[in-house]
């Protein structure tokens, strides 16, 4: 297949293109670079025979690429706090106009689409609604299952979308609606994958987007970190998904997109690959032998939740696929990719 991957020298990004050369499609990652370090990702893909085109994603049209098979769409302002302290355009027209420009060269290739939405589209009030206790380490769910919600496994696809769910929850819920129209007036074959936290090696942490390789990061640099919201004790909960158990999902859904097409699906990490940040914390200090100097910030921000867990019944109802890496794997896998990387890596998620 002749594949296009928008945000393809991003951290999912660039995974996915190197599993997919490596099975023998031809690969195009189109990426601005805005992303600090995808300039890195960008050397390691071009020498794998990936195409590197540097564009912005809102310019896809103008640009002379082939019809193409297939479009991961993954180009966007991947952070919940985008706009929260600055004007909101940045983030609605990567992550809206963008996925527009790609829907209409998909129409144009009869491009199949995978879109890589996110857990963040699920109403902030709502998920703050859901009853918890503090215990020791971290935050559980202690209140009754409702819509959506059911305390034994997380949130499922029929949790609330209502407002609201911050700019780039509510620009990605927009973007999986028009893929869903273009998808059924077109013919196009389409599946969205709503993911909780993703993390891996080559992902380009910063302070606000990437808080598992921030963490194991700053542990091994030995630079500080801060505990920020819900008191600043560091109990929020969070599923944590391997990059590399993503990627064999979306190899999955490409190749075979007839039995994925329509499917809105939540897929994360789920119950047993669940860590507050104050785990978080010990297992870092397991793993890289040092302990840093932890801050706190009593105060939460407008777009913070206590606790996100993947509910995966319903992904794991239409295929064998699971998640195979635990979070001490994840954590282990980053740790070692820090270690051994050039200091321009290190540079960059020292954050
Ligand atoms: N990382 C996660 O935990 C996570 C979770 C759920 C969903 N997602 C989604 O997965 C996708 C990839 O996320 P990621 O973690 O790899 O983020 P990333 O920031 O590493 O990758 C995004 C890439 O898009 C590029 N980009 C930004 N604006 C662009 C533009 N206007 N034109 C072209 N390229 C542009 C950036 O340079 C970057 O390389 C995103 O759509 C994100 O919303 C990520």
């Amino acid at each position: 297949m002749k594949v296009l991957i928008t945000g393809g020298c991003g951290f999912i990004g660039s995974h996915l293109a190197i599993r997919l050369k490596g099975l023998g499609h031809q690969v195009w990652a189109l990426d601005n670079l805005s992303r600090q370090g995808s300039e890195l990702n960008a050397q390691r893909l071009m020498p794998l025979g990936v195409q590197v085109v540097q564009a912005d994603v809102l310019n896809a049209a103008d640009l002379s690429l082939p019809a193409m098979d297939a479009m991961i769409l993954a180009a966007a302002e991947p952070s919940v706090s985008a706009g929260l302290q600055g004007a909101a355009g940045g983030v609605v027209d990567v992550n809206l106009k963008g996925t527009l420009v790609c829907l209409e060269l998909a129409r144009q290739w009869s491009s199949r689409l995978v879109f890589l939405s996110t857990s963040r589209v699920y109403s902030i009030a709502g998920l703050r609604t859901l009853e918890y206790r503090r215990s020791a380490k971290r935050f559980e769910w202690c209140g009754d299952a409702c819509p959506g919600f059911c305390p034994n496994f997380g949130i499922s696809e029929d949790f609330s979308t209502a407002a609201s769910r911050s700019l780039y929850g509510a620009t990605k819920l927009a973007s999986e609606i028009m893929l869903s129209e273009y998808s059924r007036l077109y013919g196009l074959g389409a599946v969205i994958n709503r993911f909780g936290l993703v993390a891996g090696p080559w992902q380009m942490a910063r302070a606000d987007q990437g808080v598992i390789t921030l963490w194991v990061a700053r542990h091994q640099l030995g630079l500080p970190l801060r505990y920020i919201g819900f008191d600043g004790q560091g109990h929020q909960v969070r599923d944590v998904l391997h990059v590399d158990d993503l990627c064999e999902l979306v190899m999955r859904q490409l190749e075979d997109i007839s039995h994925w097409h329509g499917h809105i699906l939540n897929v994360g990490g789920g119950m047993q690959r669940s860590i507050s940040l104050r785990e978080l914390t010990e297992l870092c200090v397991d793993t890289t032998g040092n302990r840093v100097d932890l801050d706190s910030q009593a105060v939460t921000n407008a777009v913070d939740i206590p606790i996100y867990i993947t509910d995966n019944r319903r992904i794991e109802s239409l295929t064998d696929w699971r998640p195979q890496r635990s979070v001490e794997q994840t954590v282990d896998d980053i740790s070692e990719w820090i270690r051994k990387a050039d200091p321009a890596v290190k540079r960059v998620v020292s954050g």
